[in-house]
């Protein structure tokens, strides 16, 4: 017997910088904007990771805004969902997640570009994890950096969601084989213990760990991104 189809209801996301670019949240993104750019200029990084210590810490929606003022400000940008177990990048762009990073990485030609897709906020495209789910899809590190170098060509600046940095292989890769990695920390949600052994786990790998974002709710200054290596 079979079961009967589950009614799958889309979810769908909402970008606060594209829908309320004035309020006090984009603003802050701007401002995290504006340390990354200088980081970015300075070293010529061009990719940049985006984890976290934990699952549900805003990672995705970070990465996602992140992206949105970057491109509002005239930089070519592409974000990639490394997260292949627990994809979100598309549902906030209203894109399906037919066809993605997983499928380039399993093409012998890897023709990378008819599988980006263009997003309604101009100079931003997105990549979507792809048709390739669940345990066991291993992102290869070889194939993942001649991409990342395809892509470096293309675009100013890349960013990679990221699944959480603590003990995931996928995570170890998309970070190592980016020119830097960030990590997402939300006030009051993030362990400590979980934050500091990311953290080590990041400054292991042999891309550069440039800092950490905080996210606060409450206390809207409290969001901001920290440019060095202390958590504390
Ligand atoms: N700054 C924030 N403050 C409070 N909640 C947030 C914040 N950023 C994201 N969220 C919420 O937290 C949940 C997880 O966000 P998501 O970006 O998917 O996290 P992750 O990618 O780390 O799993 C979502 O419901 C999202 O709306
Ligand atoms: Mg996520």
């Amino acid at each position: 017997m079979s079961l009967p189809a589950k009614k799958h209801k889309a979810e769908k996301r909402f970008i606060i910088t594209q829908q309320q670019p004035m309020s006090p949240y984009s603003e802050q993104y701007r401002v995290i904007r504006t340390n990354l750019e200088l980081l970015t200029q300075r070293t010529s990084m061009k990719t940049i990771a985006v984890t976290s210590a934990d699952k549900e810490q805003g990672t995705t929606t970070s990465l996602v805004n992140l992206g949105v003022v970057m491109a509002q400000r005239g930089k070519k940008m592409l974000l990639i969902d490394g997260n292949i177990r627990k994809p979100a990048l598309h549902l906030f762009f209203r894109k399906k997640n037919q066809y993605g990073l997983t499928d380039i990485l399993a093409d012998p030609h890897m023709r990378t570009t008819e599988y980006i897709l263009p997003t309604s906020v101009e100079g931003l495209s997105i990549l979507t994890s792809g048709s390739q789910k669940g345990m066991g899809i291993d992102l290869i590190t070889e194939q993942f950096t001649v991409l990342l170098e395809k892509f470096k060509r293309i675009y100013d600046v890349i960013l990679i969601d990221c699944p959480p940095a603590v003990e995931n292989a996928n995570a170890q890769i998309i970070t190592s084989c980016s020119d830097a990695s960030v990590m997402v920390i939300r006030f009051g949600k993030t362990k400590k213990d979980k934050a500091l052994k990311a953290k080590e786990n990041l400054k292991k790998g042999s891309s550069q760990f440039v800092g950490t974002v905080v996210l606060d709710k409450r206390k809207l200054k409290k969001s901001h991104f920290f440019n060095r290596n202390v958590l504390y």
